[in-house]
């Protein structure tokens, strides 16, 4: 181990400038213009993961392409089997005059890295692969068998991931999957995190007049859609926060007295957030504190709004069209189809009939809980303990990461998130960076991790 942790001191500044070249990759999934850029950087990943020592390929999918690169094993190998999962594609940088450095050419300000991707999720992936490079470079044996996951659509919602799962189910069972792809508090409060929320993701739309008219010759006679769609969406949400649609609720796992604790005793507070934020007030639905609002509960959420005339100055026009982007983040016990189901029929019903509404479905994924006190739960927070210096936290969690279900249902294997990143790493944010002691101490983590796991 020792060789190990030298290893990984003395070639920071080298794996700071490599993290660069995977930074520079616009791997944005969702923007169908960047297909190329996608291959290119699971192309560089791969070529990467062979230079130090893994033996890897790249896997075409129907969308983008799976890095599946392994430590190199005998045949009947009976060491434990680990998989580290992560994903190369990032979210859109969009609205680009915001940030301070371009989204695609790396920066390095004071101990923070500025970039698309640096901790949602490039970075955190790549401490990873530093780490299992120490032991390969300086020839110090693994107790275990590692195989690396590494996606081109989790920011998508990781569907063709699933379908690659299945159809490998055999080679890629292992004992437990490792994620770093959540948070941290901060910088002296490593995390283990027991609990995502799953999420809903849909595009309602619509219609009114076949094309757009002039607001003084028609306005006042015809529906206008951009006004039917705040109308209708602002029906879903009352003043307390909670959302009117029946049935909504009735799955949700209630929050233990415990857990509610738990939350409590997490160390950013709410003025701090709300200073992180940059919100005048914060808002949530009443009875819950925000810790357990973005972690524990169910929200419905407009994620982009779009109608009529968007460019500079005015146009008098009632607008064809009005369409919302919505996800709903679900918690526990939440079905993502029921819920689907519910949300469609409530909107359908009361959509007034002075507007053609559409509704296209987009992905969908459960929420997760893993046991905090199993083995390998208690392997990890040493692990964390060991690197970071501080006792790690247990913590819930509020965004999504779809395939750890199909993880559990496919491969049997619970996923232990462990996260690097920090409340002001921007993720999905103009300015989104990552932070360079976390990407040291990943490492260091990731080096006691396959030690302490393979003796849980
Ligand atoms: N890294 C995030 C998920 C995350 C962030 C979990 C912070 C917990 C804390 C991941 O890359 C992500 O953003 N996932 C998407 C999934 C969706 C597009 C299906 C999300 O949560 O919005
Ligand atoms: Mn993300």
């Amino acid at each position: 181990m020792k060789t190990v942790i030298e290893y990984l001191k003395k070639k920071q500044t080298c794996f700071v400038a490599e993290l660069c070249d995977y930074l520079r990759f616009p791997s944005v999934s969702a923007q169908p213009q960047h297909k190329k850029d996608l291959i290119a950087c699971a192309e560089w990943l791969v070529n990467h993961c062979r230079k130090i020592g893994l033996d890897a390929k790249i896997c075409p999918t129907a969308g983008h392409p799976i890095v599946v690169a392994k430590t190199p094993r005998t045949k009947n190998s009976r060491k434990p089997h680990f998989m580290v999962y992560g994903h190369y594609d990032v979210q859109p940088p969009e609205p680009l005059d915001l940030w301070k450095s371009p989204p695609f050419e790396p920066h390095i300000v004071g101990r923070s890295i500025f970039a698309r991707g640096s901790t949602d999720n490039k970075g955190q992936n790549f401490a990873h692969l530093k780490a299992v490079e120490a032991y390969l470079k300086t020839g110090t044996p693994l107790p275990c068998d590692l195989t690396f996951i590494i996606e081109g659509e989790e920011e998508v919602g990781s569907e063709n991931l699933s379908v690659f799962l299945k159809k490998n189910r055999h080679e890629l069972k292992c004992d437990a999957v490792v994620v770093s792809d959540t948070g941290m508090p901060g910088p002296k409060h490593p995390a283990f995190t027991y609990a995502l929320r799953g999420i809903i993701a849909f595009e309602i739309k619509l219609h009114g007049p076949s094309r757009d008219l002039h607001s003084g010759v028609f306005g006042g006679a015809v529906e206008n859609p951009a006004m039917a769609l705040s109308q209708l969406i602002a029906k879903l949400r009352n003043a307390n926060g909670k959302i009117s649609i029946p049935h909504f609720y009735d799955d949700v796992a209630p929050l233990s007295k415990l857990e509610r604790q738990q939350a409590a005793r997490f160390p950013l507070k709410d003025r701090e957030l709300q200073k992180l934020l940059g919100a005048p007030k914060l808002f949530g639905e009443r009875g819950f504190t925000a810790m357990e609002q973005r972690s524990a509960r169910p929200t419905f959420e407009i994620n982009g709004l779009t109608s009529g005339y968007q460019g500079k100055g005015n146009k008098t026009i009632v607008p064809a069209w009005a369409s919302a982007k919505i996800t709903c983040r679900l918690v526990p016990n939440q079905k993502p189809s029921h819920i689907r189901k519910l949300v469609c029929d409530h909107l359908k019903k009361i959509c007034p009939p002075t507007v053609r509404m559409e509704i296209e479905a987009g992905h969908g994924a459960e929420a997760y809980l893993v046991s905090p006190v199993s083995a390998q739960a208690q392997a990890a927070l040493r692990a964390l303990e060991k690197s970071f210096g501080h006792k790690p936290i247990l913590m819930r969690e509020g965004g999504s990461i779809p395939i750890v279900n199909e993880f559990k249902k496919i491969l049997g294997a619970d996923s232990l998130l462990l996260g690097l990143g920090l409340p002001d790493d921007n993720a999905h944010s103009p300015n989104e960076k990552f932070n360079l002691d976390c990407f040291a101490k990943g490492q260091l983590m990731s080096a006691h991790l396959w030690q302490e796991l393979s003796n849980a």
